[in-house]
C-alpha cells in the first residue's frame, strides 16, 4: 500500500516559499548584531508600522510562543482570558497559556468558532469579587480554527464590548493574511482600525520557514514585553533570519499571493465538496480551510490515499487545509477520490 499523501493535512505541511529561502540566504552575509539589534529587524519594525500604524512589533519563533508571551505581558496572575472553546490557545497549546502565562481560560462554545458581543457579555461576570478570576483579555482567532472569518463590523462590535468592560482584545492572527485576502481588505482594516490591541501575526502558514511576530497595536502595552519574550523562550539570537522572512512576506505583495492562492484552492475544493452527493460542508468556506461531513466508511477509504485530520468523530467532520503550495490538480485529484469514496 502506498504512503498516504499529506498535502491536505495542514498548511503547516507545506514547504517554505522559494522567495523566502532566498531572502534568508541573502541575509546570510557576514556578521550582524544579535537579539534583534540588526538591520533586518529594524526594517521589519518600520514596515509593520507602515502597515499597522504606530505599533511595537517583536519577531518570535512560533505561534504558540507568540500567543503565550503576548498574554503573559498583559495579564496579572488572577486575570483571565475569554476565548472560543475551539481556540488554538484552548485546545492546541498543551496548556501553555495556563502554565506559562498563568492565565485561566474562560472558553465559550460557539456555533462557528467566532465570539460575538453576546457571548462575551455572558462571561463578563464577577468583577470586583475577590472569589472570582478577573477577566482581562478577549482572545479571537482570525481566520478561526473552523476556517470562518470575522468581518470588520463584527470585529468593531467585539472591540466595543471588550473595551467598554475595560478589557483588551487579542487576536491570534496565525491566518490573518488569509482573512484579509478573502475580504479584499488591508491588514490594518482587520486590526488597528477595528480596535484590536495585541496581535500575534502569522507567517509560517503562508510560506515562511518559521517566523511570527507579536504586534502591540497600542504601543504602551509593549512596555514589559521584552522580558516576557525572553522569559517565554521566544527571543531569537540570530533574529535577522526570522526578520528577513517576515520582511519578504510583508515588504511586497507576497502575503497576498500566497494567502490568495491558498484561499482560491479552498474555494475550488469547497465548491466541489458542496456539489458532491453524500457530503456536506460543516462550515462556510471563507479562508483556506474546508470542513466536510461525510460517512465514516468514506473517511476510512479516503484515509488510504490521504492523510488528513478528523475534526469531529461523532459528526464525521474532517478538515482539509489548502496552502500556497496546493495546486488545482491536487484539489481535483482529491475530489475524484472523494467522489469515488462516497459514490
Ligand atoms: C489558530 C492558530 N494559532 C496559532 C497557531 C500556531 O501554532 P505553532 O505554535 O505551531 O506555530 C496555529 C497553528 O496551527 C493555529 O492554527
Amino acid at each position: 500500500m502506498s504512503v498516504p499523501l499529506t498535502l491536505f493535512a495542514s498548511d503547516n505541511y507545506a514547504g517554505a516559499h522559494p522567495a523566502v529561502l532566498e531572502a534568508v540566504a541573502a541575509a546570510n552575509v557576514g556578521w550582524a548584531r544579535a537579539y534583534g539589534d540588526d538591520e533586518w529587524t529594524a526594517r521589519l519594525r518600520e514596515r509593520l508600522r507602515e502597515i499597522f500604524g504606530d505599533v511595537e512589533a517583536f519577531p518570535v519563533f512560533n505561534g504558540t510562543g507568540g500567543n503565550v508571551t503576548a498574554l503573559s505581558a498583559v495579564l496579572r496572575p488572577y486575570e483571565a482570558v475569554i476565548c472560543p472553546e475551539t481556540a488554538h490557545i484552548n485546545v492546541d497549546e498543551c496548556g501553555a497559556p495556563e502554565r506559562m502565562a498563568g492565565a485561566k481560560l474562560v472558553d465559550v462554545p460557539t456555533p462557528d468558532g467566532k465570539l460575538t458581543p453576546e457571548l462575551v457579555r455572558s462571561r463578563l461576570t464577577g468583577f470586583g469579587d475577590q472569589h472570582h478570576v478577573q477577566a482581562r483579555v478577549v482572545s479571537i482567532s482570525q481566520s478561526t480554527e473552523l476556517g470562518t472569518v470575522y468581518a470588520p463590523a463584527e470585529l468593531l462590535a467585539l472591540a466595543d464590548v471588550t473595551h467598554e468592560a475595560g478589557l483588551l482584545l487579542q487576536m491570534d492572527g496565525a491566518r490573518l493574511v488569509n482573512a484579509a485576502e478573502a475580504l479584499g481588505v488591508k491588514l490594518r482594516e482587520l486590526t488597528t482600525d477595528c480596535g484590536v490591541d495585541v496581535l500575534t501575526l502569522g507567517g509560517t502558514k503562508c510560506g515562511l520557514l518559521g517566523a511570527e511576530a507579536v504586534v502591540f497595536l497600542r504601543p504602551n502595552l509593549a512596555a514589559e514585553y521584552l522580558y516576557a519574550r525572553k522569559q517565554g523562550t521566544q527571543l531569537a539570537s540570530k533574529m535577522r533570519f526570522i526578520s528577513a522572512q517576515l520582511l519578504r512576506l510583508f515588504e511586497g505583495g507576497l502575503w497576498r499571493e500566497t494567502a490568495g492562492h491558498a484561499n482560491a484552492m479552498a474555494r475550488r475544493l469547497g465548491d466541489a465538496v458542496a456539489a458532491t452527493p453524500g457530503v456536506t460542508l460543516a462550515y462556510p468556506v471563507q479562508a483556506n480551510a474546508v470542513f466536510a461531513a461525510l460517512p465514516a466508511r468514506a473517511i476510512e477509504q479516503l484515509h488510504e490515499r490521504y492523510h488528513f485530520y478528523v475534526w469531529d468523530e461523532d459528526a464525521g467532520v474532517v478538515r482539509l487545509m489548502c496552502s500556497w503550495q496546493t495546486t488545482p490538480q491536487d484539489v481535483d485529484d482529491l475530489v475524484s477520490a472523494l467522489r469515488a469514496a462516497t459514490g
